[in-house]
C-alpha cells in the first residue's frame, strides 16, 4: 500500500475516526513498528511534515532515518536511457532500489519546480520512487498534492464542525513568492469526499487544474464566498494557467477581521507556514477562531493513521 494521494483513502470518514482514536491513545500501537524503519527523503524544506511524520513513526515504535536529499545526496537522474555525462551523479533506478534495502517505508517530499507544467504534473520524483522502490511510498508533498496535510485538515474540521453540512471556503490570498498548487489541490480533493457546501474563491485567472476541481463551485467574489461560512481555509498558489507566475498581488484578498465578520463565526485554517499580514492579518491569526496550531498538531495523527495502515498491510 502506498499513500500518494487523497484517492488512496477508501473511506475518509473511517480514516478520520481512526485518527481521532489514535489521538486519544497515540502510543497504543507502539509495538507495531518495532524493527521497522521509515526513511524520510527531503528535496525541499519542512518543519511540520518532518517533525510530525517522525513523531508518528516514533509513536508506532519505528526507527526513523532522515535525509535532506538536495544538500546531502547525489544529484539524481530520472530519465530512462539518459547519458549521464553532465550534472547528475546517480540514477533513480539505483537510488530507489538501494534506499529500499535500508527502509521498510520511504516518505518523500519533492515540490513542483513551477517552470514546466507537464514535468510537474508527471511527478518525476515521486513516480521515479514508485517505479523503482520495492517498499511502500508516502507522499510528504509532491508537485501536485499534499495528502498528509489534507487528511490533517479533515481531522481538524471533524473536531470543530458544529453541523453535519458546514460551509467550507478555500480562499486564495496573495503571497510574494510563487507557490505550488499542491496544498490547494489536495484540499479540494479531500473536500470532494465530504458532505459540505464547498466553495473555492480566487481572482479570475487563478483557476486550479480543472481535472482536480471538477464541478466544485468557484466564486470570484471573495466577500460573497465568505458569507455564512463555517470554515475559512486560506492558501496562496501561483497561477496554474500562466504556469508558476504571480499575476496578482492584490492585498484586498488578505483575510482580515472585517472579512471574517461576513462568516458564521468561521474557524480560520491554514496549513502553515503563513506570512502574517500578507495572507492573513495578525488579528485573525491570533483570534480564538484560528485553529492553525491544532491543525498542525493533527499532522501527527494523520501521518500515524497512514503509517499504521501501511504497517498492517505489509508482510
Ligand atoms: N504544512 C506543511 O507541510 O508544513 P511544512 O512545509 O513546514 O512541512
Amino acid at each position: 500500500m502506498n499513500y500518494i494521494s487523497i484517492q488512496n483513502i477508501d473511506s475518509l470518514e473511517k480514516w478520520v475516526k481512526q485518527a481521532l482514536k489514535i489521538k486519544k491513545k497515540p502510543l497504543k500501537n507502539k509495538k507495531l513498528g518495532k524493527n521497522k524503519t521509515l526513511g524520510m527523503l527531503f528535496f525541499n524544506s519542512s518543519l511540520r511534515t518532518r517533525l510530525s511524520t517522525q513523531k508518528a513513526a516514533l509513536n508506532l515504535g519505528m526507527n526513523v532515518m532522515v535525509m535532506n536529499f538536495t544538500t546531502e545526496g547525489w544529484t539524481l537522474e530520472f530519465e530512462d536511457g539518459a547519458v549521464m555525462n553532465s550534472g547528475s551523479s546517480e540514477h533513480i533506478k539505483e537510488a530507489a532500489a538501494v534506499v529500499s534495502q535500508y527502509c521498510d517505508i520511504i516518505a518523500i517530499r519533492a515540490f513542483a519546480g513551477l517552470i514546466d507544467k507537464e514535468k510537474d504534473n508527471a511527478e518525476i520524483v515521486l513516480s521515479g520512487f514508485l517505479k523503482h522502490a520495492t517498499v511502500p511510498i508516502v507522499n510528504m508533498e509532491s508537485a501536485t498534492g499534499h495528502p498528509l496535510q489534507s487528511l490533517a485538515d479533515a481531522i481538524t474540521m471533524a473536531e470543530h464542525k458544529t453541523k453535519h453540512k458546514p460551509k467550507v471556503v478555500l480562499s486564495w490570498a496573495p503571497h510574494p513568492k510563487a507557490l505550488p498548487q499542491a496544498v490547494a489541490n489536495s484540499f479540494v480533493e479531500m473536500m470532494q469526499l465530504q458532505d459540505a457546501e464547498f466553495v473555492i474563491t480566487h481572482p479570475e485567472g487563478y483557476e486550479l487544474n480543472s481535472e482536480i476541481t471538477k464541478d466544485s463551485k468557484i466564486e470570484y467574489d471573495q466577500n460573497k464566498a465568505f458569507e455564512n461560512a463555517d470554515f475559512i481555509y486560506t492558501k496562496n498558489w501561483s497561477n496554474y494557467n500562466e504556469y508558476g507566475k504571480i499575476t496578482n498581488t492584490d492585498s484586498n484578498w488578505t483575510v482580515t477581521a472585517e472579512k471574517m465578520k461576513l462568516t458564521n463565526n468561521a474557524k480560520f485554517m491554514h496549513c502553515l507556514p503563513v506570512r502574517r499580514n500578507v495572507i492573513v492579518t495578525d488579528e485573525v491569526l491570533d483570534s480564538e477562531n484560528s485553529i492553525v496550531i491544532e491543525q498542525a498538531n493533527n499532522r501527527t495523527y494523520a501521518a500515524q493513521v497512514v503509517l499504521q495502515k501501511i504497517l498492517k498491510s505489509s508482510p
